[in-house]
């Protein structure tokens, strides 16, 4: 059975005295719960705070970009060993507002990818249709582009330690969710094609759905059989909604 995950995604929000109350929250909110692992993806100039208010609590930490470099002269950029001494669990790959604004290509995010999965952290590799992409029917030509990419350059193998998050476009920040029939339609095209390189790799694969998750929708995402939690924004700023997020988790 695969343990189901609810990762927040802070983006770039926080100050020191609005996450200590989040994240002071977070750790009253989920004490002695058990039915998934909880993660926050935070800025990383909050990483030192954020590592002492969740050290030894039930909710793991993670940043949401990483260097495809170990070290050296790239201004700017933090290294997986860098968020490895922070004690992050996870780091966001690909995410679609790096893809957009920034112009991460699928290259550059399988670099990424392997850069994180050779330093030990667990890669969340986010993949997604835009509204026209589809519109115009190619939804799974471009999911299978981004994540044959990665398998190309990562192999199938790193995937064991890995997760996969689906956020389409057209639902982030939008409120606009998927349905959940829309979300398993496509979180069964990724482990199909997961599946068609390795099917032991493909079954034990948390595949996140991203995109408006909100209390009120949590529960009938996650009850889909592809669906193995979440990956929340917005929602994830509010301690009681991301707590009741997670508590939409059957355990
Ligand atoms: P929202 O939950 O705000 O739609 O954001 C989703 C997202 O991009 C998570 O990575």
């Amino acid at each position: 059975m695969r343990r189901k995950l609810v990762a927040g995604n802070w983006k770039m929000h926080g100050s020191l005295e609005a996450n200590q109350q989040l994240l002071g929250a977070l750790v009253e909110g989920l004490r002695g719960y058990d039915a998934a692992d909880v993660a926050v993806c935070v800025p990383a100039p909050y990483l030192a705070q954020t590592r002492s208010m969740l050290s030894g609590s039930n909710v793991a930490w993670g940043a949401q970009n990483v260097s495809k470099h170990a070290s050296g002269a790239y201004t700017g950029e933090i290294s997986a060993s860098m968020l490895l001494d922070f004690d992050c669990r996870y780091v966001l790959i690909g995410h679609s507002e790096r893809r957009a604004l920034y112009g991460e290509s699928d290259h550059a995010a399988a670099a990424k990818f392997v850069a994180a999965s050779q330093a030990g952290l667990v890669p969340v590799v986010c993949v997604g249709e835009t509204l026209s992409e589809r519109e115009t029917g190619v939804t799974e030509a471009v999911i299978a582009r981004q994540i044959e990419a990665v398998l190309s350059l990562a192999g199938v193998a790193a995937f064991s330690n890995a997760v996969i998050a689906y956020e389409p476009v057209w639902a982030i920040g939008t409120g606009r969710t998927a349905t959940p029939e829309q979300a398993q339609q496509v979180h069964a095209f990724i482990r199909g094609l997961i599946r068609q390189h390795d099917a032991a790799v493909a079954e034990g694969l948390v595949i996140l759905y991203g995109g408006s998750v909100k209390a009120a929708n949590a529960a009938s995402l996650f009850g889909q059989p592809d669906i193995d939690g979440g990956l929340v924004g917005g929602a994830s700023l509010v301690a009681d909604e991301f707590v009741a997020i997670c508590k939409a988790v059957k355990s």
